[in-house]
């Protein structure tokens, strides 16, 4: 990523930027570090987002949910993550739990937003 910093472009080579979108449709683009083994529900909460992550990232709430807009290739959901969205409300085909979305060069620029909360 090319960050603008004291007057110069410099080259960050373990930060990358997501944009995640509130339930009031807002948008927020953050840095988020690639070095850190974190994932977008962490994210999200240390940007004071409205997300729960009341199981602390394991898969088995889905206060995480949220839809893919951009068009990354993601890893294929876990078994503990499908089942989790089947009892999920609001399921779209682009639902994905943020816990499970690890913060990593491949996912740059991803584009999600938060699902309603039920
Ligand atoms: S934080 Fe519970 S499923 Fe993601």
């Amino acid at each position: 990523m090319l960050r603008f910093f004291y007057e110069h472009w410099i080259m960050i080579d373990n930060e990358i930027q997501l944009t995640v979108i509130d339930r009031d449709d807002k948008e927020h683009v953050i840095n988020a570090p690639t070095d850190m083994n974190l994932n977008i529900m962490e994210i999200c909460k240390a940007s004071d987002l409205p997300i729960e992550g009341t199981c602390g990232g394991m898969a088995l709430c889905a206060s995480c949910h949220v839809y893919v807009l951009s068009d990354h290739e993601l890893q294929q959901p876990s078994e503990d993550e499908e089942d989790m969205l089947d009892q999920a409300f609001f399921v779209e085909p682009n639902s994905r739990l943020c816990c499970q979305i690890r913060i990593q060069d491949q996912i740059d620029g991803i584009k999600v937003k938060l699902a309603p909360v039920s």
